[in-house]
């Protein structure tokens, strides 16, 4: 069972927070990693797979075939994961989906962003405790993993103190507190000394957040723990720009730390347009600079890894994966399509081109590059009428049709939007035109060979 007291833990942070990250935080010394914030309805349409390419378990979005939470063995004993819910039963279920590839299950008590606040979720929880307790007791009575929950301050020791005493009567291993109101923004000081007064008179393990500012290096982590009075501390932005934080020897250079985020990166296959945000995070103002110019620019992982003098390897792991049979994106199909055989739709007639050829979205990064942007440019270039989509819908997928001087063309592949849809069509045209090299597209696995 996990133990959450006396741990350096790496904060839930959406984006940042996905495998690489999480593995590298460990590398460097971390106890516990927290994933992103997932939403629990997004979960409970996944589908649990085992990766045995990359010996990972993944959960795969039933409606687009994306990765929504990746894990592996290394960190199954140190991950907990963070849900976004306002629903008891809808958590419970998302937990036993769960709970045997993981340490730990977070509910997330603190997110002020409006979408989390309209859904009834995040920091909306801690203006209804009642609620908030119903989530957390369903979750330890159903589960056998502990529960957690991360909350904000309320302006006052007292009404924190209240509502803490509230969530720790559910029976939760442990509570994160973070120094800062839901009103309050990053920029804006941590109340260390409200956490350090509730912290003293709870009899959970507290883990003190919101001390990034003042956590330059190794030492400061625990200069904030004794200022909290804290069992454990939670690091989100100190480790999201520099990772090494948790090192006791020390900090690394920056492009250490990148380059060894890259190496996961490239190992679990991890999306290149969340890739390049992290990276983009680690670098900072550094982004200035003719090699952080470049790195704008990149619009390929492999362009990125150069910077680095990673492409070789990015190159043989790629290729290795690809030989293993690894896919870009998992093929899902409507249910309902089963029921409506013998009618042929539109993307079914013979003068069609199918390929077999999937739109990763994560794969582009800047919108001129996307196949629809191209195609236009292509017809506009070679004086032909302008692409038409054609789009038909089942249950809430989608597939296109494009015709392109006098010919049609679709990607098997259904897409959760029309848009998706447009550009899979788009891409297959691409492809039979010869303005995408088919080569490229088997080697980022939007064609499986
Ligand atoms: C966050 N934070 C956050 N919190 C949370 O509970 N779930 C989440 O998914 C996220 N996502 C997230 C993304 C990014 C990029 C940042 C910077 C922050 C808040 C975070 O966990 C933490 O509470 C605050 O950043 C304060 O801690 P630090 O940064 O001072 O250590």
């Amino acid at each position: 069972m996990l133990d959450y007291s006396e741990k350096i833990i790496l904060a839930p942070m959406v984006r940042v927070g996905t495998l690489p990250m999480r593995l590298l935080a460990l590398d460097y010394g971390a106890d516990i990693v927290y994933s992103e914030e997932l939403i629990d309805w997004k979960l409970l349409r996944s589908i649990r797979r085992e990766n045995d390419v990359l010996g990972t378990v993944d959960f795969i979005d039933k409606t687009d075939g994306t990765v929504i939470f990746r894990t592996c063995n290394r960190e199954k004993k140190c991950v907990v994961l963070q849900l976004g819910t306002c629903d008891a039963e809808r958590a419970l279920k998302v937990g036993k989906m769960v709970e045997k590839d993981i340490a730990g299950l977070d509910i997330n008590m603190g997110c002020p962003k409006k979408f989390s606040i309209l859904g009834g979720m995040g920091a909306a929880l801690l203006q209804q405790p009642e609620k908030a307790q119903n989530i957390l007791v369903t979750l330890v009575k159903g589960l056998t993993i502990p529960v957690t929950c991360k909350i904000r301050i309320f302006p006052t020791i007292d009404e924190t103190y209240a509502l803490c005493k509230k969530l720790v009567s559910t029976g939760i291993s442990a509570i994160a507190i973070h120094g800062r109101t839901k009103d309050e923004r990053p920029q804006h000081m941590n109340h260390s000394d409200i956490v350090q007064a509730v912290a003293k008179q709870l009899t959970i393990p507290v883990i003190a957040n919101g001390g990034s500012k003042e956590i330059e290096k190794y030492s400061d982590i625990f200069k904030f723990k004794k200022e909290t009075g804290c069992s454990s501390v939670m690091i989100a932005r100190a480790a999201e720009w520099n990772c090494s934080i948790f090192r006791k020897q020390g900090l690394l250079p920056i492009d250490d730390v990148i380059k060894a985020y890259l190496k996961y990166a490239i190992d679990y296959d991890n999306a290149p347009s969340n890739t390049k945000y992290c990276v983009q995070n680690i670098l900072r103002e550094l982004q200035e600079t003719p090699k952080g110019k470049l790195f704008l620019e990149a619009q390929t992982l492999e362009q990125i890894c150069s910077l680095w003098e990673m492409d070789d390897y990015c190159r043989t792991k790629r290729k290795e994966y690809l030989d293993r049979g690894i896919q870009g994106r998992f093929q899902v199909i409507p249910t309902s399509l089963e029921d409506r055989k013998g009618v042929k739709r539109k993307f079914e007639e013979d003068d069609v081109f199918v390929l077999q050829c999937a739109f990763l979205r994560n794969s582009y990064m800047h919108d001129l590059e996307l196949p629809k942007s191209r195609l236009l440019k292509w017809t506009k270039d070679n004086r032909k009428n302008i692409p038409i989509y054609h789009t038909e819908q089942e249950d809430k997928l989608f597939r296109s049709v494009v015709l392109v001087n006098g010919k049609k063309y679709s990607s098997s592949f259904w897409e959760k939007n029309k848009k998706w849809a447009e550009q899979g069509a788009a891409l297959v045209c691409l492809c039979s035109l010869g303005v995408v090299d088919r080569e490229k597209l088997e080697k980022d696995g939007s064609i499986i060979k």
